[in-house]
């Protein structure tokens, strides 16, 4: 007899071909099909709860059907569920284009919209490249931090660095270099990444149009940390070799660093800034490039002579998903969500130190709300992260290691006691291993 869970997973994989997997891998590896979610938890068809610790691929920062995002976004729906941005506007596009622009660091004040990440970062990459060329400069060369992470569409991938997505598809890519990342979150290391980027800048800095960074964390990178003066002193030193800064803070905004934006920490404004995953709560694809007047004036002129920046997707600026990232900011403007995101990192860092009794594990790291954990001593072939994510599934908690690293990136909202149960799961995982 089929339960719930079986019958709807067989129907899946008659048809459904999953991102960021190996689908022969579910001859044994069951899918885990969900029915519904509240708070931090998601349930599959036989009601079984999991913790969602990763905030489902980091976007869910209030959580699962938050009710004041789900009504906010009910009333729009009644009102105006979408329009073309070319030629038109609506309140839900402007209202969201203010509050940014008052959210952000000081000095971005054009509002471009995408309707996701890498969409947002294929932007910012080309404004800068056309920005350079408006103003009579070819600069055909993008650099970015070893180990770094952009997406997945051509572009960013390009920018980007970990050799899993980017080795099969090299021929097809833009240029790109790299400058290496600080080794650690010391000071020390910030500032010998910086000679490393200023000898790039010296040599090559005439050709190259941006450099793009993940601020203080990269994600996909293995949850790689460094310190802000990294980003402090990279800014005038790009700004003297005509070079934009890039701050890809689709992971990282939306206060997961501690900060409402990460470039908060290295007091600068970038000349570019992506947003998306926790912008709408989790509830709907939305992204935005933001920029400088200084970028925005340099496209600025008659039409004929073609210097306007001509791209566009069907969905840019939704109206459903601007509600949702209106709604999303009311939360965060309702209490004060940073005050107690710093009580409960500080309480998950405590919590970890019982990690370091056991013998796999190499460091514990972290940076705001989100927290990793990198285990040593095990070959790729072994896949020890699966077998992580598998403990994790079986005890109800939804943990999805990047290799040997496993890592917290809980909802906000997660309480104390289920804070308890994600880590005490995760330290069972780790130490059944041994
Ligand atoms: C730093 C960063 N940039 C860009 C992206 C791409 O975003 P999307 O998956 O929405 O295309 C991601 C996704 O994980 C990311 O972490």
């Amino acid at each position: 007899m089929m339960n719930n869970n079986t019958q709807i997973v067989t129907e899946d994989l008659k048809n459904i071909w999953h991102p960021c997997t190996q689908m022969k891998d579910h001859e044994t590896l069951p899918l885990i099909p969900i029915k519904r979610g509240k708070g931090v938890y998601l349930y599959d068809f036989d009601d079984k709860s999991y913790i969602d610790a990763i905030s489902s691929w980091w976007v869910n920062i209030f959580g699962h059907v938050n009710e004041h995002i789900s009504s906010r976004i009910k009333e729009q729906l009644d009102t105006l569920e979408h329009v073309l941005l070319a030629g038109f506007t609506h309140k839900p596009a402007v209202n969201l284009a203010d509050k940014l622009v008052n959210l952000t660091p000081k000095g971005l004040d054009k509002v471009f919209f995408a309707d996701n990440g890498s969409s947002a970062v294929e932007v910012a990459l080309k404004m800068s490249f056309h920005y350079h060329r408006n103003r009579g400069e070819n600069r055909p060369l993008f650099l970015s931090l070893t180990n770094s992470y952009h997406g997945e569409t051509i572009g960013a991938l390009s920018v980007g660095d970990v050799e899993l997505y980017k080795e099969t598809y090299a021929p097809l890519l833009i240029s790109c270099i790299q400058t290496p990342v600080p080794k650690d979150q010391s000071e020390e290391s910030a500032k010998s990444a910086i000679t490393g980027l200023e000898k790039i800048l010296k040599e090559r800095g005439s050709e190259i149009s941006a450099l793009i960074i993940e601020p203080l964390v990269q994600g996909a990178g293995y949850m790689h940390m460094y310190h802000p003066l990294y980003i402090t002193l990279a800014k005038p030193l790009c700004a003297k070799y005509g070079v934009h800064l890039i701050a890809d803070e689709i992971l990282v905004g939306f206060g997961r660093t501690g900060t409402m934006f990460a470039c908060e920490q290295a007091n600068i404004t970038p000349d570019f800034m992506t947003i998306s995953k926790g912008l709408t709560g989790g509830y709907l694809p939305l992204a935005i490039t933001m920029t400088t007047l200084d970028v925005y004036n340099a496209f600025y002129c008659d039409y004929n002579e073609h210097k306007a920046f001509l791209h566009s997707h069907s969905y840019t600026g939704n109206p459903l998903a601007c509600t949702a990232a209106l709604a999303t900011i009311e939360l965060f403007e309702a209490s004060d969500v940073l005050g107690e995101n710093q009580k409960k990192s500080a309480y998950i860092l405590e919590k970890l130190q019982k990690f370091k009794e056991l013998s796999n594990v190499k460091e514990i790291r972290q940076t705001g709300m989100i927290a990793a954990v990198e285990l040593d001593g095990y070959a790729p072939e072994e896949r020890i992260g699966l077998k992580v994510y598998q403990y994790g599934l079986d005890n109800g908690v939804l943990l999805r290691p990047l290799g040997h690293i496993v890592y917290f990136m809980p909802p906000y909202i997660i309480t104390y006691e289920q804070i308890d149960t994600m880590i005490d799961t995760a330290y069972e995982a780790i130490k059944g291993l041994l």
